[in-house]
């Protein structure tokens, strides 16, 4: 297994009485697999995700193990942990909490990873981030390169942000609420822009939602979240015809957008 996260828990100790934001999660990635982690607003998905890249904040006490390719990542030590969080897996966040910086040119920002993770020269750092421009949809790569954020669509933005994520070609790539801010048409793009992705490079892809929907567009599997825990999981068809919890079916009955998602299609 590649990502082997087991009895993962993560509690904000500052609070009183203290908070369990994840509470005993345990689940497994196969390389290349598309897995979604659902549930509603506040159930533990980023949460789980930021344990899994060590991006908790200091109060925040993780317990549990995260095995990536063999390697528990919560007892490495913090140089090898930094080979492996922000390299070989990496996230893309929805797309208003980290909205690229105004002040620095796209392609500036989409190399930034390899400027902190490798010894690349310039030329060659460019060529790298016009290739993970193109792979993440972005029509014209040379152009949006040279580009400030503010001349790009909101859906433009965070293809730059997947852009970025990908330039270090990880083999995990974790998107949560990746499309939660876009209008609908522009997220079907996106998610299959994610699908292509997975196609040709391989990378897996943990895809967070609250939106059921979302992740059948995408996985083949998906693990339900409620109160910090993993409430139901399977294959996703399986969940979705046949829900066991009540909590799965109110997130399943809970959609609005149905129609216009399913009926996404060309890139842009
Ligand atoms: N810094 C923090 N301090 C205290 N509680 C937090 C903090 N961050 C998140 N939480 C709590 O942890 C729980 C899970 O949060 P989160 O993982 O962000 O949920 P989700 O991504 O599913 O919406 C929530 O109850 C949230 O209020
Ligand atoms: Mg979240």
């Amino acid at each position: 297994m590649m990502l082997e996260v087991e009895n993962l828990s993560v509690v904000f100790r500052d609070r009183r009485p203290p908070l369990t934001a994840v509470d005993g999660v345990s689940f497994q990635m196969g390389e290349g697999e598309l897995l979604g982690l659902a549930g509603e607003s506040g159930s533990g998905k980023s949460r789980t995700a930021h344990a899994i890249l060590g991006l908790l904040p200091a109060a925040a006490e993780v317990s549990g193990g995260v095995r990536f390719q063999g390697r528990d990542l919560l007892t490495m030590s913090s140089v090898e942990r930094r080979q492996v969080q922000g390299k070989d897996i990496s996230i893309v966040f929805q797309e208003p909490m980290t909205s690229l910086n105004p002040t620095m040119r796209v392609g500036r920002q989409v190399e930034d990873a390899l400027r902190v993770h490798t010894k690349m020269a310039a030329p060659e750092r460019k060529t790298r981030a016009l290739e993970a421009m193109e792979l993440a949809g972005l029509p014209d790569p040379e152009r949006v390169y040279r580009a400030w954020p503010h001349e790009l669509s909101g859906g433009m933005r965070q293809r730059a942000m997947i852009a970025s994520a990908l330039v270090l070609r990880p083999r995990l790539l974790i998107a949560d609420e990746p499309t939660t801010a876009l209008d609908v048409t522009v997220q079907a793009k996106i998610l299959d822009t994610l699908r292509e992705i997975n196609r040709k490079e391989g990378t897996a892809i943990l895809l967070i939602s609250h939106d059921l929907l979302v992740i059948r567009n995408l996985c083949t599997r998906v693990a339900v979240m409620k109160d910090g825990r993993i409430v139901e999981s399977g294959p996703v068809d399986q969940v979705f015809q046949s829900p066991r919890e009540d909590y799965t079916k109110l997130l399943i009955a809970s959609r609005p957008t149905r129609k216009k998602l399913q009926g996404g299609g060309s890139h842009g």
